[in-house]
């Protein structure tokens, strides 16, 4: 069986948790393959709104088992307190969900290296979520890391020392002013360890692989989005791990001929979270109308995102970079009532027309080139059928079609399960 792919197609917050709580019955196992608790997918079913940050979203469903995969970075005291939030549940994650021994762990100094880092560029700074995410990716190429295999070794917490000092020496070395309390810091993080010592850890790679051979359903879940890869996103605005199709052939061990589909999601507009280049934002009423309407507020920090106008020529590099074979199309409810709606088709770019991503998209560089659309009053969010969509958002979507050359084959109008629309 091929290994089928989810991935956010802008800088992140495309809606991914839904999607992959919307599709998690048609897979046995849901593989979450890089990034860490930056993340928040959001799901809601029920009447209940849920944010999961590094458990992958197929855990609400009965029968799927999860995988948090050797991508991933995982900091044990976010990780138990998300545990804690599934006892509501009543799920038995013991037998459902699964680590790998590869996967790295994010100390607590991991942290604090992040806000340091953060702070000591000014106003360059990223707009780093400050999970840590950084600093554990660059002890991890750097092999340095602590991985969740070492916890089962006696002498991990010799390994821990070591890399904590080191930390401490260059928190010292940013000379700038963070406080913290180590003793409390790791008082809190041995006692999550020993929880995380409960859960399964396995050999994840050989896991799939004979998973695979015994005919199961995979689907591999991202995190962030394109925009926000390592190497194809707006570097240094970026995560620190590669959140294109790539990244779940090594975030998983899944080898590149294994892959069937490839999901990719996007907004019906853009939004974005922390700094860095933007070029179809807008800093009027409109973007301040869809940040309400859509709530665009982050799942982790709570800082308000940034929104703009649908950017075709990134969104086109996106699914250029990823092999995307079908599109799902988020919040497209969002823009019912705006009059006039656009999409970026091209840039300006230091005088020329281009339809492609140039090294650099700095606002001084790029002015979009934008094609318009009429808009659409009605109200998306109790529709049901394709045939009911108003005829203004099936030209945006026909559109989008065409430019893209992948069929949209879901139209999501809310943020339920059940708002999801198939075409
Ligand atoms: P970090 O990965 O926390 O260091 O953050 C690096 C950049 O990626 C910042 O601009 C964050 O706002 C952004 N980012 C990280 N995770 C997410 C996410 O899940 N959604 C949206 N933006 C994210």
């Amino acid at each position: 069986m091929a290994v089928d792919l989810l991935l956010g197609l802008q800088w992140g917050d495309e809606g991914k948790g839904k999607i992959v709580d919307v599709l998690t019955s048609n897979y046995n196992i849901i593989a979450r393959f890089q990034g860490g608790p930056n993340a928040g997918h959001t799901l809601e079913f029920d009447g209940i709104k849920h944010v999961l940050r590094t458990i992958p979203s197929g855990i609400f469903h009965k029968n799927s088992i999860n995988i948090i995969g050797n991508g991933v970075v995982i900091d044990p005291v976010v990780f138990v307190k998300e545990l804690e939030g599934l006892d509501q549940f009543d799920i038995d994650y013991k037998s459902k969900l699964i680590i790998s021994r590869k996967a790295h762990i994010i100390l607590p100094t991991h942290r604090l290296l992040d806000a340091a880092s953060e702070t000591a560029k000014g106003k360059a700074k990223i707009g780093s979520t400050l999970k840590g995410i950084g600093p554990t990716y660059m002890d991890k190429t750097g092999r340095n890391g602590l991985r969740i295999g070492d916890l089962e070794l006696t002498d991990w917490k010799d390994k821990y020392r070591a890399l904590a000092n080191k930390h401490q020496a260059m928190i010292d070395f940013y000379d700038v002013d963070i406080q913290y309390d180590l003793e409390e810091l790791e008082e809190e993080f041995f006692d999550s360890i020993k929880i995380l010592k409960t859960l399964q850890f396995i050999d994840s790679e050989e896991y799939l692989h004979q998973a695979q051979k015994d005919g199961k359903s995979i689907l591999a879940e991202g995190a962030q989005g394109s925009l926000l890869d390592i190497d194809f996103g707006t570097y240094p605005f970026v995560t620190s791990s590669n959140t294109t199709a790539a990244g779940a052939c090594t975030g998983l061990g899944v080898a590149p001929n294994k892959i069937g589909e490839v999901y990719g999601i996007f907004k019906a507009y853009t939004t974005r979270v922390g700094s860095g280049p933007f070029p179809t934002e807008l800093f009027d009423s409109i973007g301040e109308d869809m940040a309400r309407i859509g709530h665009e507020f982050g799942a982790v920090t709570g800082r308000p995102r940034r929104c703009g106008w649908l950017d075709l020529v990134a969104l086109k590099y996106a699914c250029q970079v990823n092999g995307v074979t079908q599109l799902m199309m988020m919040k497209s409810d969002v823009l019912s009532g705006f009059k006039t709606l656009k999409v970026c088709t091209a840039y300006n770019y230091k005088g020329e027309t281009i339809q492609h991503l140039p090294y650099n998209i700095e606002a001084e560089n790029i002015k979009p080139i934008y094609t318009e659309f009429k808009g659409w009053k009605e109200d998306l969010t109790k529709m049901t059928e394709a045939s009911q969509l108003p005829s203004e958002l099936n030209n945006y979507i026909d559109f989008l079609e065409k430019e893209l050359e992948i069929p949209i084959k879901i139209v999501s109008v809310g943020p339920d399960r059940t708002q999801t629309i198939h075409r």
